[in-house]
């Protein structure tokens, strides 16, 4: 059975969690901090320093590894002059489409999508804030869903075909039964194909690199949060390169953000090694 948005509906309230982490940093506005991601952070608060006591990962280290990653791949995108639109999907309350909008004003239009409730909630902490001085949009979508109006097919023949894409998930994956995983993959692969530059950009997490105490624990707090299990279909880097290449990407390449250490600040903190980031690009068209 296909899952449903209604089903997925349930990964939502995670989105205020990470939403307050990247507020809490310094990351983004403070805006997008709201009252659950402050509840659930210090819900969470007392399994962090247990394993940072011990010397262990924690969520934050891992959650700011990857954002900053990402930032920084997406940034030399733009720069490059590649990519000239970006669509993020599954972007809940995280800071980047205010921020790059107001970053690269007219040199980027940036969509931000998400469940119709969760991209409703966005909408109205932007119109807070005032006007972003950037193109700068918020849709509806369902990631899960082939066709109608919430499918990415539709919202995909909003975007200028003249301009190099990005598209992006942060954080979405690790809900997605695996045939999910490999539909949107697909999807994204095709997507991206229909545009004189295609790249895209995840974080993923490997079944080797998080199989510890702590990581069992956090899954477990995790699940139960969402009502659902989480998947880590991938143990080895080879191999989740090799499914998106099948998926229809010409290259992919899984990041570790170590890599990045001398050029980024505060990518290599506690929990850090636990997440790798997806650079796969499209065939060209
Ligand atoms: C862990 S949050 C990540 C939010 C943000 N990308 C970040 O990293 O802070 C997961 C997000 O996925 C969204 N989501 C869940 N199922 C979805 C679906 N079927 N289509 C689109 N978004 C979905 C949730 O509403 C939520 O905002």
């Amino acid at each position: 059975m296909t899952p449903s948005s209604s089903d997925s509906a349930r990964i939502s309230p995670t989105a205020h969690y990470t939403g307050y982490v990247w507020a809490r940093h310094g990351v983004g506005a403070r805006e997008f901090a709201t009252s659950q991601g402050r509840l659930a952070w210090y819900g969470l608060r007392p399994l962090m320093a247990a394993s940072r006591a011990f010397g262990g990962p924690t969520l934050e280290g891992l959650l700011l590894a990857r954002h900053r990653v990402m930032d920084h791949l997406l940034t030399e995108e733009i720069t490059s002059g590649r990519v000239g639109q970006v669509l993020e999907l599954a972007a809940g309350m995280s800071p980047r489409g205010r921020s790059f909008a107001t970053r690269f004003g007219d040199r980027i239009t940036y969509v931000e999508a998400d469940l119709p409730g969760m991209a409703e909630r966005k909408r109205r902490t932007l119109a807070r804030m005032g006007p972003s001085a950037g193109r700068h949009l918020v849709e509806a979508v369902d990631v899960l869903e082939e066709s109608g109006p919430l499918s990415l097919a539709e919202l995909s023949g909003r975007l200028d075909p003249e301009r190099g894409l990005a598209v992006i998930t942060e954080g979405l994956l690790s809900y997605l039964e695996p045939a999910a995983l490999t539909t949107l993959w697909t999807r994204i692969a095709q997507l991206t194909g229909r545009f004189p530059h295609g790249v895209y950009l995840s974080d993923l997490h490997l079944g080797q690199e998080n199989s510890g105490p702590l990581e069992s624990a956090t899954k477990r707090v995790i699940s139960t949060v969402v009502r659902g299990r989480l998947h880590f279909p991938y143990t080895a880097a080879t191999d989740a390169e090799a499914a998106l290449r099948g998926a229809g990407f010409a290259t992919a390449t899984l990041h570790r953000p170590a890599e990045f250490r001398d050029i980024l600040p505060g990518v290599d903190g506690p929990g850090a090694d636990r997440v790798r980031i997806i650079e796969a690009r499209a065939p060209k068209p």
